[in-house]
């Protein structure tokens, strides 16, 4: 299997899934999740039905039409053996309805070939100008450095290979190697990747980092019924930007997922995934199992953050924000695998388990108490 070892035979499409074309590989400069498209991992077009190829498109951004998103396709390796026809690629482009479109904001075409050029020009009529500029070619892997974190991406070997060749034929030396920079220690005042122990510590032994109430405050003070809350990845830059001032003892917002270990906890990560496995009527009450086992620091945190957007999610009316589109925006960064990212696998189930919570708040968190507990 291309890279993808949480990959189920049950998966509904486990035809098309298992080749690897599709992948999610962490995020971009401006936090939005990536996914890449792989031509060389297309086998030869009698061993692949496109039809299924694109409805497993859909299906897997379907996880993501809630959030902005960037696509990074991998040109390389296709061949009139496993290239789709031209007839497909319209239908494609078709059915891409506006949701899926809009919240795209960046396609990087690495690189890009005279039939993709040719191409282009078929169907530039077909495309909307607006679409047309989000997409940037790239001649070298390297120049994805600009846009992203490729080190994360799980680039296949033919493409590294063949960027490699580019280089040597086209400048007579090899591309550079990606330097990952070597993490730093905590500041004191340090509320991001560190340990939720490490907060308590710092923080007078109080259970809800001081991020995550004023947060919660901030935002009540907003008003809950404000439309789409959460949902901009314009408040991302944001939301670093006020990190990094909170780091240094300024301020303080969210955002659980650069903590060390996710607050569902690792040793959760698999039961979660099974949730899709269990049987709807005990969904809920496998929800309750699975959070009874969180120490109790963690239970904490999640019930408060839980509460919260449970909040939200009762005023859905006028924010938008249901359960579903809640879970679709907080999901990962609640869990995630202790190694490699999150595989697009596991995205169902772990967004089911976060909308479970959210819907079931009440029943869910109502056998365990937290000593000095504090909710929003
Ligand atoms: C390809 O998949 C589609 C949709 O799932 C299906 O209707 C069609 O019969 C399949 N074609 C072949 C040749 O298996």
């Amino acid at each position: 299997l291309a890279g993808d070892p949480e990959l189920n035979i049950n998966h509904p499409y486990y035809d098309v899934a298992r080749h690897g074309i599709i992948q999610l590989a962490g995020e971009d400069n401006s936090g939005r999740k990536v996914i890449t498209f792989s031509c060389c991992r297309m086998p030869p077009s009698y061993q692949l039905n496109h039809t299924r190829l694109l409805e497993y498109l859909k299906y897997t951004l379907d996880q993501y039409v809630e959030n902005d998103y960037t696509v990074v396709y991998f040109h390389y390796g296709l061949k009139s053996l496993n290239k789709p026809s031209l007839k497909w690629l319209q239908t494609a482009y078709k059915e891409f309805d506006r949701k899926y479109k809009k919240n795209l904001k960046a396609l990087y075409v690495v690189h890009p070939t005279n039939f993709i050029k040719i191409l282009w020009n078929i169907f530039k009529p077909l495309i909307s100008h607006k679409f047309g500029k989000k997409i940037t070619y790239l001649n070298y892997l390297a120049d994805l450095g600009q846009h992203l974190k490729y080190d994360q991406l799980n680039i296949p070997q033919e493409v590294i290979r063949h960027d490699e060749n580019l280089w040597r034929k086209q400048k007579g030396k090899l591309p550079p190697v990606v330097k990952v920079p070597p993490p730093r220690p905590p500041l004191p005042t340090q509320q991001f990747g560190v340990s939720l122990q490490y907060i308590k510590d710092k923080n007078k032994g109080e259970l809800i980092p001081p991020v995550m109430k004023e947060t919660v405050s901030y935002l009540k003070s907003k008003g809950l019924q404000v439309e789409g809350l959460f949902r901009r990845s314009a408040s991302i830059q944001t939301i670093k930007d006020v990190q990094k001032l909170f780091n240094q003892g300024k301020l303080s917002p969210h955002h659980c997922q650069e903590l060390p270990e996710p607050l569902l906890t690792f040793d959760c990560y698999d039961h979660i995934l099974e949730i899709t496995s269990v049987e709807s009527c005990l969904r809920v009450t496998r929800c309750k199992e699975i959070i009874q086992g969180l120490p109790e620091h963690n239970y904490a945190v999640l019930k408060y953050l839980i509460c919260f957007l449970h909040m939200v999610s009762q005023e859905s009316i006028y924010n938008r924000m249901t359960a579903s589109s809640l879970a679709c925006v907080f999901g990962l960064n609640l869990i995630w695998p202790q190694k490699g990212t999150t595989s697009l696998n596991a995205l169902v189930p772990v967004n089911l388990f976060t909308e479970l919570l959210i819907d079931f708040y009440t029943n869910i968190f109502n056998s365990r108490t937290v000593p000095g507990e504090i909710l929003p």
